[in-house]
């Protein structure tokens, strides 16, 4: 979407709002500033139960506790028997830890920031977010089923849920106005539930309809696109089981975002459908050695895909790589390697070395 047309995107989203918000009691009226205490409450309370069954519960706290302060000094038992009903009674300790967190070591604020909200018990990404950007005006995106739907439409994502959750939460950050960004994230929740259905959208009454992709195509409807059950696709690598002299084995470290992001794990080709040759596979080596393929697979799934790992081994006497470092295998506990690498780990040590005899596999060919 041109960068163009987002203060369009903007005005005409928040003015729909002032005319058609949900009056919610914990939502401030125009003019009005909210209390983060009726924020963080009702965002906790509506992680994973719905607005009609939260307002009775919501007026209730808040009569009976008007402040942090007040919640704080609760015992548990009356906050689980006040929370009867919404279920999840994890979330009601929580919200009872947390009160007794801001009300006491914090001042009886809480804090304005996303990231230091995330510390507070009970408080997840999106409801971090919810806080930061309802509560104090801060320019983040509480990206959940209706935000997610309403971008899918708006920008047409092909790409299936739930790999282009990324995505999405980044467009998501990227559209957020700097004025008013907590009405503009509620009126994307009301957008969603009002007209912007799962079913049946009503693009007619909407305000993006001039903007959206997917009703540009005329099939809003189809959006956002899930990954089918077993449709994941497979992806193949060949993994590099480097042996240094004293038995060490060669490491390296993922790049910090992404799959696996920062964790440690064996040299390896990329990852990718279509299946390596071993050619290709050698002349991509970390260090110099005589390649010989594991008999067996190593299979790992992942959200988005199934994983097809072929092992390599190699004994070198290129101790200097350009990218890794050495570990003895009694060590590689102590790296934080991730399940799909311990498990080459497990296969590479499984099959002894040139002049002892192999341990018979079962599974044979990627
Ligand atoms: N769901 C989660 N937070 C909400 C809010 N502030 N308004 C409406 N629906 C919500």
């Amino acid at each position: 979407m041109a960068g163009m047309e987002q203060p369009r995107l903007h005005a005409s989203l928040l003015s729909w709002y002032d005319g058609n918000a949900r009056r919610l009691p914990w939502r401030a009226l125009a003019g009005e500033t909210p209390d983060p205490y009726h924020v963080w409450l009702s965002e906790v309370m509506l992680q994973q139960t719905t607005v009609n069954a939260v307002v009775p519960y919501f007026n209730r706290f808040i009569g009976r506790w008007p402040t942090v302060a007040d919640l704080a000094r609760a015992n548990q038992d009356q906050v689980l028997h006040a929370w009867q009903g919404l279920g999840y009674y994890a979330r009601a300790r929580n919200l009872l830890k947390c009160a007794r967190l801001v009300a006491g070591d914090m001042g009886g604020g809480f804090p304005g920031d996303a990231d230091e909200l995330e510390k507070l018990p009970g408080i997840g990404p999106y409801t971090a977010a919810a806080i930061a950007a309802i509560a104090y005006g801060q320019r983040r995106a509480p990206v959940d089923g209706n935000l997610t739907r309403v971008l899918a439409r708006l920008y047409a994502i092909t790409d299936p849920l739930p790999g282009a959750r990324r995505r999405i939460a980044t467009l998501a950050e990227a559209l957020m106005p700097t004025e008013r960004p907590g009405d503009f994230a509620q009126g994307l929740m009301d957008l969603g539930a009002a007209l912007c259905r799962p079913r049946r959208p009503a693009c007619e009454a909407c305000p993006w309809r001039e903007f959206c992709a997917a009703k540009r195509a005329e099939n809003p409807q189809s959006y956002p696109r899930r990954q089918t059950k077993g449709a994941k696709p497979i992806r193949r690598g060949i993994v590099f089981w480097a042996v240094r002299q004293d038995g060490a084995v060669l490491l390296r470290r993922r790049p910090e975002t992404g799959l696996l992001g920062g964790m440690m794990e064996f040299s390896s080709t990329g990852w990718r459908q279509t299946a390596w040759t071993l050619e290709e596979a050698r002349r991509m080596a970390p260090v110099a050695a005589s390649w010989r393929r594991l008999p067996g697979v190593v299979h790992h799934t992942f959200t988005h895909f199934h994983l097809r790992l072929a092992v390599i081994r190699g004994r070198t006497t290129d101790s200097s790589p350009a990218d890794g470092f050495w570990s003895a295998v009694e060590k590689l506990p102590d790296h934080a390697l991730p399940t799909v690498m311990k498990k080459v780990a497990r296969h590479a040590t499984s099959y002894p070395e040139a002049g002892k005899k192999a341990i018979r596999r079962k599974k044979s060919g990627p």
